[in-house]
């Protein structure tokens, strides 16, 4: 059986993930989309962005892989198949690189760098009132694979940090709370709301007027989960009366974020281009070559997203 690579990814990244596979999984025969390919020969599809509908008539196909640790455009997918287990990224040095990232962003909103550089390009010095970590609230909202690295790397660093997921979850040096009902509570605490929420029916529009009210006046956000999770009118908004002081936003509604959207000129948004935890070839085919391995044993598979939860 074969092992179809369906992805939007350009010849030079493909390359690389193609020699990482390989590298990975010498045994496995490896078939890109870009080919003909014989349908009934494939039982695994290893996925980043696939086109839609690229899964269809796999009759054969018993895992489906995705490069991404978000699955959300993916089970957007209505062709794809309904009946075969779905696993999603996890790797410890992508849950590091978004603690880097994350940690980065507080610190700008925290000490003022944001501002810092606005001042050097108006060539104004001028020193900003400076307070401590332990001084500064962060909510953390989503405590999977990512947040709860990204908390701790936070309390690590002095920060106040407080958890929020849907279950109950124990986070070291972490302070957290569940549900709902949790969330007005948490938002009204925070100097900092961090997310990283999966993009679900539940979690989409989170960040709309009713939750930017509920937060601390000058509170700021750091989004660097999905864009669909924020409603971008409503950002421009709280930005606009002072209630959000600053948002640093990696993920948009639509990427590349168009040329002409307030978020890229607004003196209160720094704006990344998606890149919070890129997908590292070299560590993913490893976590990749694991799952294979474990479904040619017929051990466990792991990180299987639980389609009616959406994540
Ligand atoms: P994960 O392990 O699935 O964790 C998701 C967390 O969100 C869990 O703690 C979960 O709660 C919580 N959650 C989900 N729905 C909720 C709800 N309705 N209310 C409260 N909590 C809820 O995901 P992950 O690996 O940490 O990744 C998170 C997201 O980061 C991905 O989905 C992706 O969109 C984004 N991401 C972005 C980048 C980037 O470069 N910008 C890179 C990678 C990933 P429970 O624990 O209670 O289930
Ligand atoms: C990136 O956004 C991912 O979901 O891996």
């Amino acid at each position: 059986m074969s092992i179809l690579v369906a992805t939007d990814l350009g010849e030079i990244e493909l390359t690389e993930w193609l020699k990482c596979l390989h590298e990975a999984m010498p045994g496995e025969t490896l078939i890109t989309d870009r080919l003909g390919w014989d349908a009934q020969d494939i039982d695994i599809a290893i996925v980043a962005n696939p086109s839609e509908g690229s899964l269809q008539g796999l009759s054969s196909l018993r895992l489906i892989q995705s490069l991404w640790a978000g699955v959300d455009k993916l089970l957007g997918d209505i062709t794809l198949p309904p009946e075969v287990p779905l696993a999603r990224m996890v790797d410890p040095a992508m849950n590091q690189a978004m603690a880097q990232t994350a940690l980065w962003a507080v610190l700008g909103i925290h000490r003022g760098f944001f501002r810092y550089a606005q001042q050097q390009s108006a060539k104004e010095w001028k020193q900003l009132p400076q307070c401590r970590a332990d001084e500064v609230t962060v909510a953390m909202l989503g405590l999977g694979e990512m947040g709860r690295t990204v908390a701790q790397r936070l309390a690590t660093n002095g920060y106040c940090v407080i958890g929020w997921s849907r279950k109950p979850a124990q986070v070291p040096g972490v302070e957290s709370r569940h549900g709902d009902s949790a969330l007005g509570p948490v938002l009204a605490q925070a100097n900092i709301v961090l997310n990283l929420l999966p993009l679900t029916g539940e979690t989409r529009g989170i960040f709309d007027r009713k939750r930017f009210v509920q937060m601390r006046r000058g509170a700021s956000i750091v989004n660097l989960a999905r864009g669909a999770h924020v409603v971008d009118a409503d950002l421009l908004e709280a930005l606009g009366t002072g209630q959000i002081e600053h948002a640093v936003l990696d993920v948009f509604h639509a990427e590349p974020l168009p040329c002409g959207h307030a978020f890229w000129t607004h003196p209160q948004v720094t704006v990344l281009p998606h890149v919070a935890a890129l997908t590292d070839p070299r560590s993913a085919s490893a976590v990749v070559a694991k799952n294979v391995r474990a479904l040619r044993r017929g051990l466990p598979l792991q990180h299987l997203v639980d389609r009616s939860k959406g994540y």
